[in-house]
């Protein structure tokens, strides 16, 4: 059994859970959730011989191609770690724990070891969690340093427990913030942020050569996130304006794009030819609808974007109503819906939906 663990931001409670599934998934590693924390999601990558994507996981000496490409990919989880232990979060209990990991880095590699309480809740200070376990590492022979370590420990206390291991990469989360809307080329208001965008992306089950639809792509900010990962993007917007932006935007992110001037209730596109569909259309607020009701409109595009799905693929619908009796009705099943309040009179839902084989 092979435990890696997955430190995740606390914008949501189950959104970031479902981003490293999602992202799990559409890179074909098998696993198993083993643990649920507060913002630590453990998976067990078994240590099948013969399973490649696994050995590149959780081997932090072999190629770390697989580990770098998730923490590329991910935008809403911290670090990557590989569990060494997991114990109660009293320090006699943590030093226990840490007395008994087998470290089999060789003594030359340095080391830095940082802890993390989540949502502050452990009386224990980080610092005095950190100066104790790096007593330990002294012990058995090994030297830290604090600026360029060759190995990084984290030592994570959540839900009365704490997680250690070693960390296998990090998420860059600043990239998202230098994508965010005000920065590219065209801005329009009402876009989502980058980092969400990301998620859904990766719910959506979208990986590298996934075909990717957004039908109300605006100024494209969720088809750029796609397509850093690698995906074709495809999409479709009623603004001429609108379009042009996306073009602007899509071109200095990711070249390869098609768009289209389309209704999303009415696409020329061919039955089954989209692997994945992340989209957030008008809400009936600010943004155009361009259709006689926001409910037609939805009625008419969840009809669409079904037709076009191929089977086994998957919509990540954001919305200010609910979709699901619609989306069901038009053929999809309902995989979940996370609610996510955005500011006092803004509470988005955000609908998984799988078009079954
Ligand atoms: C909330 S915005 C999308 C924002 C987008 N996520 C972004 O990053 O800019 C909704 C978009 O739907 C478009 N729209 C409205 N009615 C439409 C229709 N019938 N077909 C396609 N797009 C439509 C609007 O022009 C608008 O750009």
């Amino acid at each position: 059994m092979t435990l890696v663990a997955f430190e995740l931001s606390g914008e949501h409670p189950d959104i970031p859970v479902a981003e490293v599934i999602g992202a799990l998934e559409s890179e074909d590693i098998e696993f198993s959730v083993i643990f649920r924390f507060d913002q630590v999601l453990i998976v067990d990558i078994p240590n099948a011989n013969g399973n490649a994507n696994l050995n590149l996981i959780v081997n932090a000496n072999a190629d770390m191609d697989q580990v770098s490409k998730l923490s590329k990919q991910l935008a809403l989880t911290w670090h990557i770690i590989n569990v060494l232990g997991i114990s109660d979060s009293t320090l006699s209990s943590i030093m226990n724990m840490v007395e008994n990991v087998d470290f089999d880095e060789p003594v030359s590699l340095t080391y830095k070891v940082r802890a993390k309480k989540i949502k502050r809740k452990s009386p224990i200070s980080s610092e005095d969690i950190e100066r104790k376990i790096g007593g330990v590492l002294y012990n058995k022979g090994y030297r830290a340093d604090l600026v360029d370590p060759d190995v990084r420990y984290r030592a994570v206390l959540t839900d009365g427990k704490c997680i250690f291991g070693r960390v296998l990469a990090s998420v860059d989360r600043g990239s998202f913030e230098d994508r965010k809307p005000q920065n590219k080329p065209f801005f329009h208001p009402g876009v989502l942020m980058p980092r969400l965008a990301r998620s859904l992306v990766n719910i959506a089950r979208c990986g590298p050569g996934s075909m990717i639809l957004d039908p109300y792509c605006g100024t494209g900010g969720i088809l750029v996130e796609a397509g850093l990962m690698g995906a074709v993007t495809v999409g479709c917007d009623v603004q001429r304006k609108i379009l042009l932006g996306a073009r602007m935007n899509l071109d200095f992110y990711v070249p390869d794009h098609f768009l289209m001037f389309q209704d999303a209730g009415n696409m020329a596109l061919k039955d089954g030819c989209i692997d994945c569909v992340v989209t957030d259309p008008p809400y009936g607020r600010s943004a155009l609808i361009q259709a006689r009701s926001l409910d037609i409109l939805m009625k008419r595009s969840l009809k669409e974007i079904f037709r076009v799905l191929r089977p086994g693929g998957r919509a990540v619908v954001v919305s200010e109503c609910p979709v699901e009796e619609w989306a069901v009705s038009v053929g999809f099943f309902v995989v979940d819906v996370y609610i996510q309040r955005v500011h006092r009179s803004l509470t988005r839902r955000i609908t998984v939906l799988d078009k079954l084989q």
